[in-house]
């Protein structure tokens, strides 16, 4: 009998949700990150960023001035709602991280009872979907699936951050962690994230790196500290060079020789680095001395990138495809994803397309040709491969 080849599978490696617990946590805070309700506004609000306190300041001051934040819509919180997303774009596999920023602000003593909770609650939003829905005929050619980045209580004392990617082996969805830039509170050079960059390796979980805290809004100049041009240069410029900033400091440091097995796949295609790793790589040679870990030879930022890296494909444009393509060493080291929910459509209708998806996908079409081996590598088939997406 003739086989049919199988549709290619089109895998969401960046995309978020914010579980009921952690929208509580949220809606009882008075400093960012937090939900906050208007009387103008449907929806509540989401205010995370340091950029967006100039317009909750005016807010709370006068009704009428514009909301702060974006809109916490149910895309933010509802499974069905992810599960739809993914339908109405073709995606079958997603893997869901908590968006930033995460657990960063928790007090010690709560970050790991509510790690476990967040991290019980992606699992079982994974094992129910997995189970029990079907191929929907008119819609896609496979079963829509989930898995899992977990969430680490970074600022718990070390024993229960150390539990933490214990459990996270337990549970059989996670395929690995999300992480900010910040750490322990100082950053990804510290050294006291050795053992836990160690634990993370041995336990087979990639760290997926995402920004959140940008760059201070001061750099931007006082229209962008008043919040006259949005969330353009936090989020455009702010986000992916702090990303590159944190990737800089781990390999200046050593993380990379002192732990081969880490494995690290950074959000926004690399944020600048596929521009910028041929001016570290310069200043290294000009500037210090480093050493190999082990007494062997340094290994050059390039050879970082290709050997432990994986970048997603959320970058917007053919030409960042390109770039990251080349940076990592292949269209085998790049891997789709779609940012959902931030950047919903502009007109409006989030139940229909998003532009921002169509974008992402077109941009990798484009760079590496529509329908080709490696397009389709990049929207699914190494995500299945790298993140072993399948149901054990
Ligand atoms: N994308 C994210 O993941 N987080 C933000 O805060 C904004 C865009
Ligand atoms: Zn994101």
């Amino acid at each position: 009998m003739a086989q049919t080849k199988p549709e290619a599978p089109v895998v969401d490696i960046h995309t978020h949700m914010y579980p009921p617990e952690y929208v509580s946590i949220l809606s009882s805070r008075d400093t960012i990150p937090l939900v906050r309700t208007f009387p103008s506004s449907p929806d509540p609000r989401l205010i995370l960023l340091e950029a967006e306190l100039p317009a909750l300041e005016r807010a709370l001051q006068d009704p009428s001035a514009p909301l702060p934040g974006r809109p916490l819509t149910k895309h933010f919180t509802s499974l069905p709602h992810k599960l739809a997303f993914m339908s109405h774009h073709a995606i079958s596999i997603s893997v869901l991280s908590l968006a930033n920023p995460w657990l960063d602000f928790l007090s010690p003593a709560e970050a790991g009872p509510i790690a476990s909770q967040i991290n019980t609650s992606f699992e079982s939003m994974c094992a129910t979907t997995n189970t029990t829905t079907t191929t929907n005929p008119t819609q896609q050619q496979q079963p829509q699936k989930l898995f899992f980045f977990g969430t680490l209580p970074l600022t718990a004392p070390t024993p229960t951050l150390l539990s933490s990617i214990t459990h996270l082996t337990t549970l059989p969805h996670c395929r690995g962690i999300i992480l900010g830039t910040s750490g322990l509170g100082a950053g990804l050079d510290d050294p006291s994230l050795l053992p836990l960059f160690a634990a993370l390796a041995d336990a087979n979980l990639p760290i997926f790196l995402h920004p959140h805290y940008g760059l201070p809004p001061s750099v931007f100049g006082p229209q962008s500290a008043r919040g006259d041009y949005g969330h353009v240069l936090p989020l455009a410029l702010g986000f992916p060079m702090e990303t590159t900033i944190a990737v800089a400091r781990m390999y200046l440091v050593g993380v990379f020789d002192a732990v081969p097995g880490l494995r690290l796949i950074i959000a926004h295609a690399g944020g600048t680095l596929p521009f910028l790793a041929g001016r570290i790589e310069s200043c290294v040679v000009h500037d210090l001395k480093l050493g190999g870990g082990a007494g062997k030879e340094r290994r050059t930022v390039w050879e970082v990138l290709r050997e432990q890296v994986y970048l997603d494909a959320v970058v917007y444009s053919e030409v960042g495809v390109r770039a990251a393509v080349e940076a990592a060493g292949g269209a085998d080291r790049l891997m789709f994803g779609t940012d959902h929910p931030f950047f919903p459509p502009v007109d409006g209708d989030a139940e229909g397309e998003w532009e921002s998806v169509r974008w992402n996908v077109t941009a990798v079409e484009k760079a590496l040709g529509k329908g080709s081996r490696e397009a389709e590598m990049v929207l699914g088939g190494n995500a299945v491969r790298v993140l072993r997406l399948v149901e054990e």
